[in-house]
């Protein structure tokens, strides 16, 4: 028997040597594939079939990146995981438009007051004459009392949302007593809320009513500029530009109202009935025709979030603009407030503040002041002079 014969005949030596053998054979076959799943792995791939090939590093980094992926439920929503534009937009609203919105507000009314201070009550200069005219009929009043008085409640409700937490809300955390003013601001804002839902409609009405009544009275015109260059003598003392039925600073303050209040309306619109329409894309859309590098494609959830923000801005903008209307019809000037109240004003009021609109009135000859177009010379009856 040879060497090698009395070698293998030991059982416990035949049994090593070929597991020793099956060993390196498995390891000759095996390791180059081992060695390929390492570099699949690095190049970002699982090995096997059954989880897919995207490691979890990449699933992840999709899910971080807002990715929509596919779900089986009719809310396709729930295919987005992570909406990081959902952290900017809160940032954004409890930050710069809470912040800003607060101190344009508050600065208004700091101007106001300071012009109150410096030049008082504009005052009629001519004095009262005790003939009135009348101003505003009674459907004139009934669209603008509607827009104003929904006005009113939308702007504290809608400001009762941006801020009452911080005005009322807060009390009772450093002691831990939620009582009184705590349970006030639960109350306001829960009811303040449906109040401002319902009420957007009486306010879209409003202005729409005084679209159709004023449009034609608010178109700009060349005698604007004639009152815009003495500031419609608001600084000086017996300074009166010429002015027909709105002089340029209300023309100001009505498309104010109707551009701003159709475009709070369509956003409240899309924040009342959420994810049934987008107005960003279509408006990114467009304004990229004229060289804007706007992003037109915006899912339904950035879509509200733009709507809550425009919403938002232009609320605050408008209720700036409209303390300042409010104060000049009221406290800022003398004879206003009854054009909007009965409806007549002073006769030299209406000399002063709207010359032409009492020669087209009136039928009287137009003051030298008349930009050319002669106005309508039809005399409404109503608005002639009467004695008080
Ligand atoms: C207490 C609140 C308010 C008062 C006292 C008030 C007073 C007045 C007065 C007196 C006029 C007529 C001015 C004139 O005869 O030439 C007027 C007009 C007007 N008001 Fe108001 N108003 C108030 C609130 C509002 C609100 C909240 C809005 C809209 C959101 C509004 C929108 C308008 C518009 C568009 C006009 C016509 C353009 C103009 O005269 O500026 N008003 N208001």
């Amino acid at each position: 028997m040879s060497k090698l014969c009395r070698f293998f005949s030991h059982p416990v030596r035949l049994a090593a040597t070929l597991v020793l053998t099956v060993g390196l054979g498995v390891a000759a076959v095996g390791l180059p594939g081992f060695a390929g799943m390492a570099l699949a792995q690095q190049a970002g791939e699982v090995p096997g079939q059954s989880l897919g090939k995207t490691s979890d590093a990449d699933f992840w980094r999709a899910v971080r990146e807002g990715e929509q992926f596919t779900v089986s439920i009719p809310d396709k929503k729930a295919g987005v995981m992570i909406q990081s534009e959902g952290e900017n937009w809160r940032n954004a609203r409890n930050g710069p438009v809470t912040n800003f919105g607060g101190w344009i507000i508050v600065g208004m009314l700091v101007v106001l007051a300071l012009f109150f201070g410096l030049r008082g009550r504009i005052r009629i200069d001519s004095g009262f004459s005790g003939k009135l005219m009348l101003r505003f009929s009674s459907v004139e009043r009934i669209a603008h009392w509607l827009t104003a008085g929904s006005f009113m409640v939308l702007g504290l409700t809608g400001l009762n949302i941006m801020y009452g937490r911080y005005l009322f809300g807060r009390s009772g955390e450093a002691t831990g007593d939620f009582s009184a003013l705590h349970q006030f601001f639960a109350f306001t804002a829960y009811y303040g809320k449906l109040v401002h839902s319902y009420i957007a409609f009486a306010f879209m009405l409003g202005v729409v009513m005084i679209f159709v009544l004023w449009v034609k009275d608010n178109l700009p015109r060349g005698i604007d500029l004639k009152w815009l260059a003495v500031a419609g003598g608001l600084f000086s003392r017996g300074v009166h530009p010429p002015a027909k039925k709105f002089n340029a600073g209300q023309k100001f303050i009505f498309w104010v109202v109707v551009l701003g209040g159709a475009s709070l309306g369509l956003s409240g619109l899309s924040l009342m009935f959420p994810f049934t329409f987008g107005l960003f894309a279509p408006t990114f859309g467009m304004l990229n025709l004229f060289g804007f590098d706007l992003p037109a494609t915006l899912t339904v959830i950035e879509e509200m979030q733009l709507s809550q923000l425009w919403h938002a801005v232009m609320a605050v903008m408008m209720i700036a603009i409209i303390i300042s209307h409010i104060y000049i019809g009221s406290l800022g000037m003398e004879g206003a407030w009854d054009a909007m109240g009965s409806g007549m004003v002073d006769e030299n009021w209406a000399r002063e503040h709207h010359g032409l609109w009492v020669a087209e009135v009136t039928g009287e000859a137009p003051p030298p002041d008349d930009d050319g177009d002669g106005g309508s010379k039809v005399a409404a009856e109503g608005a002639k002079p009467q004695t008080a």
